[in-house]
């Protein structure tokens, strides 16, 4: 028990989240740097050659040179065990993205200095916030001309409608970044450049009380602003609690440069303090503790076809509580079989290794025999309890799929329906009509390729894809006690319902769905979809 607590306490599971080219990369980069898990920063992902290599499991990737899946990495900093969920940005943008952050316990947050918050962050974000996971932001490229440090958290609190304390305070950007001010330390960290982060920068420290040295370091300019910036920022920035922060209700802000290698270490170790170890997890029993339970974990993605002479499919799950043995019995709640897990493995970028053991925090992959679904439960056999599930998240394309050969109906209907079950898209009927027309939404315009892809691959089937116009979709969260057939719509709404005949609608404009509650009260929508 005593290594079993110690092992579970030793582990933090966060995804990184950001907008493409904000420097997640880099940044992951350079924590597993810092781990010793690789030698030479530059070695996980050189864009074009190993963003290849990372994972050339499917045939789409290799054609692309772009990761479609998410991996995992798990390395080991200063008796921490951690472990990184990587989102995938870009086109291949989807539903898996949002899942992931189900399997976290907190985020990081990179955002570019000259960018302030973008699309994408804001996006993973609501999914965050809907967790209320601890999140930490890291504002990246700061040797690069940066937005106003002021305007910067302004926007995260706009934007993003979270309190921030700043941890450090740059000094300068671009040209002219001379380091940070450290908060806690009330001293000068100063910038020096490391040959794009290749070797260890030789950063000193300069205590805010020796002025004169600081003058000559910063220069007579940028240590008044920072006096004053020191002076406003005591005095009107929020108190640094962690209890808010673990609650989600403020971040922690760090300025750095990934790329030079400036302030990332610091970050680290910051963030491993305070972000949290595996936390208990919603049950339909109530909550399960990590340390006090024994194994179990759930289904947050289902990556299919990782190996095309096998036509396997990998589920990924999140460990939850107590220790995996890979000998052992467990139960599969939702079919209630009891079985071993196949082959369970760590998937690790380009990199497969079978575990023989794993504990609460961990993500393993294991065969799936065609049984797992997203959401699914892994228990003990003695033990009946399931996590409560995984919300589907909003499409915003939609693409009516016609089969070219009409003869091939069956493998048509069976492939697209495993697809969906994998969680790849989501499929829906017109409202009227039976599974003669297909609408299909996905989160990414890439998983429209996958699916014409796999479906030609694996299934033998040809489709044409024709894009609908819709781009907003709502659950009706009242179905039962709404009329559809006298619900009063707008022009670009249109009823269409899920493969279990839920009904949903579809809407071109975000402001058409305030008009449809407008126009028939007691009508309640929602932005997620319950499994
Ligand atoms: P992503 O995973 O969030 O998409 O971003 P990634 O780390 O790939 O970084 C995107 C680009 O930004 C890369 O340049 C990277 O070198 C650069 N970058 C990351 N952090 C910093 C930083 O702190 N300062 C500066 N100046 N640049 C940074 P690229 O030219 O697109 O790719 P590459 O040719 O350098 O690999």
């Amino acid at each position: 028990m005593g290594n079993l607590k110690e092992e579970i306490n030793r582990r933090r599971t966060f995804a990184i989240i950001s907008h493409p080219d904000a420097g997640k990369t880099t940044l992951t980069e350079k924590f597993l740097l810092y781990g010793g898990a690789i030698n030479l920063a530059g070695s996980v992902k050189g864009k074009a050659t190993a963003r290849h290599a990372v994972s050339d499991w499917m045939e789409i990737e290799k054609q692309r040179g772009i990761s479609v899946t998410s991996s995992v990495l798990q390395f080991e900093y200063d008796g921490f065990c951690i472990n990184i969920l990587d989102t995938p940005g870009h086109q291949d943008f989807s539903e898996d993205t949002y899942r992931t952050l189900m399997a976290a316990d907190s985020a990081v947050m990179v955002i570019d200095a000259s960018k302030g918050v973008e699309a994408q962050t804001r996006k993973l974000f609501k999914v965050c916030v809907m967790r209320k996971i601890p999140i930490f932001t890291f504002i990246n490229k700061m040797d690069r001309d940066a937005n106003d440090t002021f305007d910067l958290l302004d926007d995260i609190e706009k934007e993003l409608g979270i309190a921030t304390c700043p941890m450090n305070w740059p000094i300068g950007s671009g040209k002219s970044f001379k380091g940070v001010y450290d908060r806690e330390k009330r001293c000068v960290i100063t910038y020096s450049d490391t040959e794009k982060g290749t070797k260890e920068g030789e950063a000193t420290e300069i205590p805010l009380s020796e002025l004169d040295k600081l003058t000559g370091f910063v220069g007579e300019n940028l240590k008044e602003k920072l006096l004053e910036e020191i002076e406003l920022l005591d005095g009107a920035s929020a108190e640094f609690d962690l209890e808010q922060v673990q609650a989600g209700e403020l971040t922690p802000v760090f300025f750095g440069s990934a790329l030079t290698n400036f302030g990332v270490e610091d970050f680290l170790q910051h963030f491993l303090q305070m972000t949290t170890t595996p936390l208990p997890r919603r049950a339909d029993i109530g909550l399960i503790d990590p340390v006090e339970h024994d194994f179990s974990a759930f289904v947050f993605k289902i990556q299919a076809n990782m190996n095309k002479a096998h036509r396997d499919r990998i589920a990924f799950m999140r460990i939850c509580s107590g220790k995996f043995e890979a000998d052992m019995d467990v139960k599969h709640v939702q079919s209630q079989r009891v079985m071993r897990l196949s082959q369970p493995q760590q998937i690790m970028a380009n990199d497969r290794k079978i575990l023989s053991e794993a504990y609460a925090g961990d993500i393993i992959g294991v065969f799936d025999p065609g049984i797992f679904s997203i959401g699914d439960t892994l228990c003990m056999p003695k033990e009946q309890f399931a996590y409560e599930g995984i919300p589907t998240f909003a499409p915003e394309h939609f693409a009516r799929v016609r089969q070219v050969d009409t003869m091939k109906r069956k493998q048509f209907v069976k492939g697209i329906t495993q697809i969906a079950q994998e969680g790849a898209i989501q499929i829906f009927q017109e409202f009227n009509t039976g599974m003669e027309e297909i609408i299909v939404g996905v989160v990414g315009v890439l998983q429209f390729d996958v699916l014409k892809f796999r479906l030609e691959s694996e299934y033998n089937v040809e489709i044409r894809l024709e894009p609908l116009p819709y781009e907003h979709i709502r659950w009706i969260a009242n179905k039962e006690e709404v009329d559809l057939t006298k619900l009063v719509g707008t022009s670009d709404m249109k009823k269409i319902k899920d493969m279990k005949g839920n009904p949903l609608l579809l809407f071109v404009n975000s402001w058409s769905v305030g008009m449809v509650l407008d126009r028939n009260k007691g009508l309640e929508l929602s932005e997620f979809g319950k499994n």
